[in-house]
């Protein structure tokens, strides 16, 4: 008998009013992602070949992320207007599923980390070669199961799940096995229980969770399935967001480090970098987005990279700000440096401290050490930027580029404004304001001549001190 194919239903419609945010719950970010991300990206690990999102409050903002982070992948949304509970949210996404679906994996939007493992094995005992199950249901054992729903069994068999305000008696109260929200069944099944579900509980809304004591009146065998409790933690306020972000962020740690990556504690690390074994992490470095660290590159203290990709052996010295930007091999970047988007710096090119670089390529070897401006620049292999330049790339219209030469010296403090190219192997003169190109192997220098006047300094220093004399006998 072949496995059926199983489709994920993810329920994020909620508003989550713990949060006390106007941003939905599921849009709250984890390591860099929203907590939607990780269940569905689970459900995908997990083989699941079709995952239906059903979302509601603040769709507008969740629908779009979910287009583009899961791009041709098979993820869709479903719409649940109103927000009547999670019965009703499931019955949204059960409306938009194919009628080949076979099996359905049911699952709360905002418990960001469970894993594909955990959700295969809410899925197995639908497959139990003597007793396959009707329904599966994920629980864990906590100390403190306030709020959650319990696990209520008669003898052996779970028989409903009672939310935390239904509760009656003391024993009730006292049960800690909690339902984590993950449930795996037939799709005819949970269309059958819910079809015959209303709000008859404390909180006026259809619950998922009755599905439970449905199949078990109708003599189905319910199989809770239990799991990790670290694995299962929801996410309903900003104190358990802050929990699970430490938790992830944990498990990420652990992972880089045990495939040889160097990190100090302290350092942030979001979910989607890519860390090479013998890359270094320093304390306070904050790496997110898609960046990534090739073997043996060092990111200092304190550095910030969004979306940049480091080459091999790359130094990134403390407190340097960098962007969707690619840093090559052997590079030597800060302390203070900032690399603003689409800056490209070449193998062994060295940016210094207080240098900004935008939309700026640097060839290999190329350095621009202290104190400059570079923007919209293309400078070629081994040219070297003296401190205090700029390139003038903005006439309060328009952005232009500066081209610099192989092997050019740009003396300090000069100015390039652009469209300007200075060629091959030239020589552009310190403080020269350099306005049209200059060819290969010329100089440049365009400076008013000094002149210095012998003797001259004792005479106007007197003239000023007799100046000073002057003002204070007035007072
Ligand atoms: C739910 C369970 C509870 C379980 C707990 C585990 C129910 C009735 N209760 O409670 O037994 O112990 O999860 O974390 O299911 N949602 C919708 N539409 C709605 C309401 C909710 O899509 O109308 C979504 C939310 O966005 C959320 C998920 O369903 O991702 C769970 O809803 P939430 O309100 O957080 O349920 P809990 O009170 O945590
Ligand atoms: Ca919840």
């Amino acid at each position: 008998m072949s496995t059926p194919t199983t489709t994920a239903i993810v329920l994020a419609a909620g508003q989550g009013t713990r949060m006390r945010s106007t941003l939905p719950k599921v849009m709250h970010e984890i390591c860099g992602l929203p907590l939607v991300h990780y269940g569905v990206q689970a459900a995908l690990d997990a083989g699941c070949r079709d995952v239906v999102v059903v979302v509601g409050h603040g769709r507008e903002r969740v629908e779009p992320y979910l287009e583009r982070a899961f791009d041709g992948r098979p993820v869709r949304t479903a719409v649940q207007h109103v927000q009547r509970g999670t019965g009703d949210a499931a019955r949204a996404g059960l409306a938009v599923i194919g009628p080949l679906a076979e099996r359905v994996l049911i699952m709360n939007g905002d418990v960001p980390l469970v894993r594909a493992q955990d959700l295969r094995a809410v899925c197995a005992p639908l497959e139990a070669p003597s007793m396959p199950a009707a329904l599966a249901v994920a629980t864990c054992v906590v100390d403190e199961p306030t709020g959650y729903g319990r696990i209520l069994r008669r003898g052996a068999h779970v028989v409903e799940i009672r939310e935390h305000r239904d509760l009656q008696t003391d024993d009730e109260r006292a049960v800690r096995e909690i339902n984590a929200g993950f449930y795996a069944a037939s799709a005819a099944l949970f269309r059958d229980a819910l079809a015959t579900l209303g709000p008859n509980n404390a909180q006026g809304e259809v619950y998922l969770t009755d599905v439970v004591a449905f199949v078990a009146r109708q003599g189905g065998r319910i199989e809770a399935v239990l799991l990790g409790a670290d694995v299962l933690a929801g996410v309903n306020d900003r104190e358990q967001l802050a929990g699970v972000s430490a938790s992830l962020h944990a498990r990420l740690v652990r992972k880089w480090r045990l495939e040889g990556a160097t990190i100090s504690d302290g350092a942030s690390v979001d979910a989607l970098v890519i860390l090479a074994p013998d890359a270094t992490v320093e304390h306070g470095a904050a790496l997110r987005g898609t960046t990534r660290v090739e073997r043996g590159a060092t990111v200092g203290v304190g550095c910030v990279l969004t979306n940049v990709a480091v080459g091999e052996g790359a130094v990134i010295k403390p407190y340097t700000v960098a962007t969707d930007a690619r840093i090559g091999p052997h590079a030597q970047i800060g302390p203070f440096a900032h690399l603003r988007p689409e800056s490209n710096v070449g193998e062994d090119a060295h940016v210094g401290n207080f240098v900004e670089l935008k939309k700026t390529t640097m060839a290999r070897g190329a350095k621009a050490n202290h104190l400059a401006y570079l923007g919209d620049g293309v400078i070629g292999e081994g040219a070297n930027i003296g401190a205090g330049t700029i390139f003038c790339n903005y006439d309060g219209v328009e952005k232009h580029t500066t081209t610099i030469g192989a092997g050019a010296f740009i003396g300090s403090d000069s100015q390039l404004v652009a469209p300007v190219t200075v060629g091959a192997n030239a020589y552009v003169g310190t403080g020269t304001t350099v306005t049209r190109d200059v060819p290969a192997d010329a100089l440049a220098i365009g400076r008013a001549k000094q002149e210095n006047k012998e003797g001259y300094a004792p005479r106007l220093r007197a003239r000023l001190r007799a100046a000073k004399d002057a003002r204070e006998k007035k007072k």
